[in-house]
């Protein structure tokens, strides 16, 4: 569990971050949302002291993080930096074996892990013998996410990590951090301006603005009761409702049938959300959709009049 406890950071006369209260549960994945310059790279920063607090307190585990030695306490950290912090007089392979290395793993198992994390993010395996400035940027920054997972840390620092990234590679590493989540529960702090990844990845979502936290909830509550009018304007622009629909599985809304379902309605796989059935309600011109398990056979039906409910506890 991370605990920070009025924590301030000040440069000069002004306040990076002033007196924030958060804690982010073992396993949680917490997002961090606010304008450029609200603080949330300083935030990160000071979780691992790479800059020191003004004031307040920060706490690992119910330790305070004074209490580590600063070196140790960021090998437990993976690190993902802001525009990828790549060191260029190093390959791609020794970049993202910085960690292991310094915790002595062996060769073999640094090699087998390089191999691992370059086809995780969809890299050529031949990218380990380039060096940063002969990549793209999104190539680097996936080897700049890749290096902060090798050590396989349980607290993940992740500074808009996907944000140089073509759609269709974003989505791939967007689900990839859920099933990362789901399975290994890292403690991460994400910062992303990226609204719909914040919705899609959060547990619960921190809104900063000059440096305070004006909000921290869940997508759905941040949503529904935007505690002012400047979260209202970050989240609910337009499509709030779209936005909400996203949030849900099709599952929770559906009528579960025992009985044999038409197939001849338009299929939706039970994890899709609620907003992808409205689309395929709109695209298919039908007031109804066959809901699929995993296994492709039908489960459920879910009509046009019940896609508003949702789960409200989501
Ligand atoms: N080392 C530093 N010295 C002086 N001021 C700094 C330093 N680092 C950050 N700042 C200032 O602190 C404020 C917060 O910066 P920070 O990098 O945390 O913002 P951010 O929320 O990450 O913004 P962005 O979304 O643009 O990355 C900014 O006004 C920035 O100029
Ligand atoms: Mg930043």
């Amino acid at each position: 569990m991370i605990e920070l406890q009025d924590l301030s950071c000040q440069f000069g006369e002004s306040r990076a971050v002033d007196r924030i209260n958060l804690t982010i549960n073992t396993g949680e994945l917490c997002v961090l949302v606010g304008r450029s310059g609200c603080g949330k790279s300083t935030t990160l920063r000071l979780i691992n002291r790479l800059i020191p607090r003004s004031s307040g307190q920060i706490r690992i585990d119910d330790q305070d993080v004074e209490q580590f030695d600063a070196r140790q306490l960021r090998l437990g950290m993976g690190y993902a930096i802001q525009g990828t912090g790549l060191f260029p007089h190093w390959t791609v392979a020794r970049n993202i074996a910085m960690v292991p290395r310094l915790l002595g793993w062996s060769r073999q198992r640094i090699d087998t892990r390089i191999r691992e994390l370059l086809e995780l993010f969809d890299l050529d395996p031949a990218t380990a013998a380039r060096y940063p400035h002969q990549l793209s940027g999104g190539q680097a920054q996936r080897v700049g996410v890749a290096r902060s997972l090798a050590a396989d840390p349980p607290i993940l620092l992740m500074d808009e990590p996907f944000g140089a990234l073509d759609a269709i590679t974003r989505e791939a590493l967007q689900n990839e951090m859920l099933r990362i989540q789901s399975t290994l529960r890292k403690t991460v702090v994400f910062v992303t301006h990226d609204i719909d990844e914040a919705l899609k990845l959060g547990d619960r979502i921190a809104v900063m603005d000059q440096g305070q936290i004006l909000q921290h909830d869940t997508p759905s509550t941040l949503l529904r009761e935007p505690a002012s009018e400047f979260v209202d304007r970050l989240f609910g622009t337009g499509d709030r409702g779209l936005k909400l629909a996203s949030l849900y599985p099709v599952s929770t809304v559906m009528t579960p049938t025992k009985d044999a379902v038409s197939t001849s309605m338009t299929t939706i796989p039970h994890d899709e959300s609620v907003r992808q059935a409205l689309s395929l309600m709109v695209w298919h011109d039908t007031h109804a959709l066959t809901v699929m398990d995993d296994r492709r056979e039908p489960i459920g039906v879910v009509r046009w009049d019940q896609l508003a409910g949702g789960d409200r506890n989501a």
